[in-house]
């Protein structure tokens, strides 16, 4: 069982990870676990912070000249920012000499946060907390913690990528501007290569401009955006996840990995919200028996299901999506009230993003990528990749032989 363990605030030293369970003698490419770090930091609308930062893991352990050791993963993402928050983020008291200096005192009164922000954790936060500055809240609530996610949901993608299953995400909709291509006859591969040369990790370059111009107007008008991403995964065998508990469905640990991240606010699988207004006939996916040399005994022509049906994989492309409310930092400051007198007032703005939705692509792949590793690792031996590999193997073949059975 893979458990993710995070720990560090937004402008502390680092974040702090430990991805426990992780099988033995995988060969990580720590340069493709930065490279998402590096997508993380990317897509149209991010605030400055991500000119500071060049996120990088620093392994403390698990990890031996390339190899993973079955011990957990242990590292850590350095925050280059902290340089600039020396004496706000300090662990132990200031001495005197420090609460004297100016410099301290300015830091100090500059960053005190007196005033919440609407739709962000600032408010319940400081009341379940029992604290007396919001950036208390901010520090931990901030989804800057996304990046120690991102690093492990990589490590995830590299051990799913040894098993031959392969993963994407792109964004489908920033505000009210939406792609509605069809991406069910491209490969994976396909989908990346045109994300890559996307602004905004979109697939379809008219929609990638529409995109990018929501964001240009939110940003002049001092407001932000949401939207919706999805994720995509290929070959995975049938079976994932299980219908015999309700702790164990698939959808619903997809579910509970999206929303967990900050900002979503539904999930969806395949045809998701559309399939509550359609009918049965138009919504289930008919089965057809396979050809000879096809990898499954069933072959279908439609996915509506999204790859998931009874809690468990079905053998077709896994199909996604999450939708990201907007930003709640905005320049323009709904009105709120101030702390701890609580008067009217207008909510606090420091530096954000107008829109993180692509960012939140690279999180989500992150999380489902954790998530189906996990459920590798629950259906098979997986103590080493030699293990998991051959009994992946095995049942694959099984499915096969299934096939061959009927012939
Ligand atoms: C990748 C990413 C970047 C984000 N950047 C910001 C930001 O710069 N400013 C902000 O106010 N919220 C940002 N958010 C959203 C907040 O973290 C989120 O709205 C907040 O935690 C409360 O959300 P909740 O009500 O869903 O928990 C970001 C979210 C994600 C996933």
């Amino acid at each position: 069982m893979l458990r993710l363990l995070t720990a560090g605030e937004s402008h502390g030293k680092a974040l702090v990870s430990i991805l426990d369970g992780f099988p033995a003698g995988l060969k990580v490419d720590l340069d493709r676990v930065n490279e998402e770090l590096r997508l993380r930091q990317g897509g149209y609308g991010r605030s400055g912070r991500q000119k500071i930062e060049t996120d990088q893991v620093e392994m403390l352990g698990g990890l031996r000249h390339g190899i993973t050791s079955g011990a957990p993963l242990a590292y850590t993402i350095p925050n280059r920012d902290n340089q600039n928050w020396l004496y706000v983020m300090k662990v132990r008291p200031l001495d005197e000499a420090e609460v004297g200096s100016e410099e301290s005192l300015a830091q100090h009164q500059s960053k005190k946060i007196d005033r919440f922000r609407p739709g962000h954790a600032d408010y319940a936060g400081l009341i379940k907390y029992a604290q007396r500055d919001v950036r208390d809240v901010l520090e931990r609530s901030s989804a800057r913690e996304t990046a120690s996610r991102v690093a492990a949901g990589a490590f995830c993608r590299e051990m799913l990528r040894a098993l031959d299953v392969r993963v994407t995400s792109h964004v489908v909709q920033i505000g009210a501007a939406a792609s509605t291509m069809d991406l069910s006859n491209l490969s994976l591969d396909e989908i990346e290569a045109k994300c890559r040369i996307s602004e905004v990790f979109c697939a379809d370059e008219t929609a990638s401009q529409a995109m990018k111009e929501e964001i240009l107007q939110a940003q002049k008008d001092g407001d932000s955006l949401g939207g919706v991403v999805e994720v995509l995964i290929d070959n995975l065998p049938v079976g994932l996840g299980s219908y015999t508990q309700w702790d164990r469905r698939l959808d619903g640990l997809l579910a509970q990995a999206l929303m967990s991240i900050q900002a979503m606010k539904a999930v969806e699988v395949g045809d998701g919200f559309k399939a509550a207004a359609m009918r049965g006939s138009a919504v289930h996916d008919a089965m057809y028996p396979a050809d000879n040399g096809h990898k499954l005994p069933v072959k279908r022509l439609t996915n509506h299901a999204g790859g998931v049906e009874g809690g468990m994989t079905n053998g077709e492309r896994l199909i996604v999506r999450a939708y990201m409310k907007p930003i709640p930092t905005i320049k323009q400051g709904l009105p709120s009230v101030g702390f701890p007198a609580f008067e009217a007032d207008r909510a606090h703005y420091e530096r954000s993003d107008v829109c993180a939705v692509s960012a939140a692509s690279v999180v989500a792949r992150a999380m489902v990528c954790l998530t189906v590793a996990n459920l590798f690792t629950d259906k098979f031996a997986a103590d080493s990749m030699g293990e998991l590999s051959n009994s992946v193997r095995a049942y694959r073949d099984s499915c096969q032989s299934i096939t061959k059975g009927r012939d």
